[in-house]
């Protein structure tokens, strides 16, 4: 006698367009290529999410975080997805009932259709896969952070109290220097987290604008010592990565701002970018552009805890086209030499030939390595993703001359939270 045939439910896999802020980190980090997006959505590929939970780690907002129960026949395609301004309810009747592992071809593709990939429908790996670079876990010592305590539909309103140019006035690279101010509202962040901003309007078909994430530029205690205020390091978008002209819309709106404008802030977000709270830690920063906003969080915080008896060293390499393009460059100097070990690599200045980070970190192998060595060194890597891979390259061939093994070192600093990559 036949008996009755098992209806196959799924734990589909999906992203909360609610609180996603579109920050890609899912889609680098998925070692499969189970996510894509497109101008308004986030969304997970059934037909290939093995559920290795790789992304949900770094995702800064949480919005990664999210299942539904649902016929593994009837998953929710692509297409689908790509148009929800919210995630659909769970169907009672199947809660509780779904397994990880994707669904078969065919059920969910849509549009973008599968990557190819056959996964088995496995254990999902916490705390993510081999294939994560950075690390997935803050510094042992590291504050503990607050994360999303407001949305894009409750967000806080901060006021403008600071904007002005950090490059030098001749260049085209327009970076602003942004103070917001929250005021009586609660708005605690710490160094390495970053904010959402809300632009007011709408998209050409009508939409809210989704909120773009900043990373904060000044230390926990505000960007004025005591005061409930940040800092973020902006640059006005003038042309797309093709070289094609536009207008960033959050960059420029943002850039636009004056004293006293009234701005929607979501957030804080982000809980592994963080920095050890540990007194003999040294920090090894590497960026470029605008990816100084984190470091220069950090180093702030050190230079006021350095009076309290920091003692920790700071290796800063930070790239920039030019002197007059490099964000802060004034200030970075005035900094003491024997608080800050900094290093600077320009790649268009005429004259001279081009210089990365990675060429400037060549030059200083041997104190890159003595920092290696040692236990209480922790990395933060932040800027174009394209140095991402030169970084990581670098640093390996440095550890080989010291004599140090490169592939244990990276799987150790990568579990101890000691090695964060945030390129974009
Ligand atoms: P480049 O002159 O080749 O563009 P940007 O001004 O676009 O934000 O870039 C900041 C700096 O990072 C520039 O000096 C840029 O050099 C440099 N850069 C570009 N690609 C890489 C890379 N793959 N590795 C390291 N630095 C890079």
């Amino acid at each position: 006698m036949n008996g009755p045939v098992p209806v196959e439910v799924l734990k589909q896999h999906l992203i909360d367009p609610e609180i996603c802020i579109r920050c890609n980190t899912c889609e680098e980090t998925c070692p499969i290529d189970a996510i894509t997006h497109d101008e308004n959505n986030y969304v997970v590929r059934a037909d290939t999410c093995n559920g290795c939970m790789a992304c949900i780690s770094p995702c800064p907002t949480g919005a990664i975080d999210n299942w539904r129960d649902v016929l593994r026949a009837e998953a929710y395609a692509v297409d689908d997805q790509l148009t929800w301004d919210e995630l659909p309810v769970q169907d009672d009747a199947l809660a509780g009932q779904g397994t990880i592992g994707e669904a078969s071809a065919g059920a969910a593709g849509g549009a973008s259709g599968a990557s190819g990939a056959s996964a088995d429908s496995s254990e999902p790996v916490i705390g993510g896969s081999d294939l994560v670079r950075g690390s997935v876990v803050p510094p042992w010592s590291a504050a503990k952070p607050y994360v999303n305590l407001y949305n894009h539909k409750a967000p806080v309103q901060a006021t403008v109290v600071g904007n002005y140019r950090v490059t030098d006035a001749s260049t085209e690279s327009d970076i602003h220097h942004i103070v917001l101010d929250f005021g009586k509202q609660p708005f605690p962040v710490l160094e390495g987290q970053s904010i959402g901003i809300i632009p007011p309007g709408t998209t050409a078909d009508g939409r809210a604008h989704h909120a773009r994430q900043y990373s904060i530029a000044s230390p926990r205690d505000g960007e004025r010592p005591g005061y409930n205020n940040l800092a973020l390091t902006v640059k006005r978008v003038t042309k797309d990565h093709q070289g094609q002209a536009v207008g960033g819309v959050c960059s420029n709106y943002l850039c636009d701002l004056k004293k006293g404008d009234v701005v929607n802030v979501m957030g804080p977000f982000g809980s592994t970018f963080l920095m050890p709270n540990h007194a003999d830690s040294h920090l090894l920063m590497i960026c470029t552009g605008t990816g100084a906003a984190p470091m220069r969080a950090m180093t702030e915080y050190r230079r006021r805890r350095r009076m309290k008896g920091a003692t920790g060293k700071l290796m800063l390499f930070f790239g920039a086209r030019t002197q007059g393009e490099l964000p802060y460059f004034g200030p970075l100097l005035n900094l003491p030499k024997d608080f800050i070990d900094t290093n600077l690599a320009f790649s268009r200045t005429p004259g001279s030939p081009k210089r990365y980070v990675q060429d400037a970190m060549r030059e200083r192998a041997a104190d890159v390595a003595a920092l290696l060595r040692h236990e209480h060194t922790y990395i933060y890597v932040c800027g174009l993703k394209g140095m991402e891979d030169g970084v990581l390259q670098v640093l390996q061939t440095i550890a080989g001359e010291a004599g140090l093994d490169w592939q244990t070192l990276w799987q150790r600093m990568k579990t101890e939270g000691r090695l964060h990559l945030e390129t974009y």
